[in-house]
């Protein structure tokens, strides 16, 4: 039989922290004297959402989405669901999504659609991990981390069944022979 584990450490939260200290000085610099609402994908993005934000400069704004499409299935159902939306006006704000990863895109491309309908002045994403060679849909990526293979990553915010959200790093969904007794 197998059961689902932690496989090795990917990226440690020191690379996530010197990307998220790269990637917030380009957005200091792309929106210098604007204002900004960084706008975080819950729950995956809140460790990639608090990292950048220490970094970020500007006067800026911070707020919460939830988007769903996967219920336990570690596949998109390619249906997507809001089911919190942010509380803060975004007429005419600057938003980024700051999402924890672009997969097939469907769901960032929900999201654009979404809050494009609630006459922001700009939107842009900012993804912690994409992986490219799963894409339907053919999204803008703004800012991005760290592009990745086709591996199911864990940890710094990103789950399995709700579950390894806390691993202060990044690892994958490996499996692993247990005795069958
Ligand atoms: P998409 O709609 O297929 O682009 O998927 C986006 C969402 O699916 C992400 O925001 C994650 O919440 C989740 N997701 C996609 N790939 C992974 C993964 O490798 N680990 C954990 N969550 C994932
Ligand atoms: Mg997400």
């Amino acid at each position: 039989m197998k059961k689902s584990t932690i496989g090795t450490v990917l990226y440690t939260e020191k690379q996530i922290g010197d990307k998220a200290k790269q990637i917030a000085s380009m957005i200091n610099e792309d929106y210098k004297g604007e204002d900004l609402v960084l706008l975080g994908t819950l729950k995956g993005s809140v460790m990639w959402l608090v990292e950048l934000m220490k970094h970020i400069r500007l006067d800026c704004t911070i707020d919460f989405i939830t988007a769903s499409s996967y219920g336990s299935s570690p596949s998109s159902s390619g249906v997507v669901k809001i089911t919190y939306e942010p509380a803060l006006n975004l007429y005419n704000k600057n938003v980024i999504i700051v999402e924890d990863i672009v997969d097939t895109g469907y769901t960032i491309k929900y999201l654009i659609k979404k809050l494009s309908e609630r006459g922001p002045k700009s939107i842009k994403v900012c993804t912690l991990f994409s992986k490219q060679a799963r894409r339907k849909e053919d999204v803008p990526v703004d800012y991005l981390g760290f592009e990745v293979e086709d591996l199911f990553l864990i940890g710094y915010g990103l789950d399995f069944d709700e579950k390894y959200r806390n691993l202060p790093y990044v690892s994958y969904l490996a499996e692993q022979d247990i005795e069958n007794n």
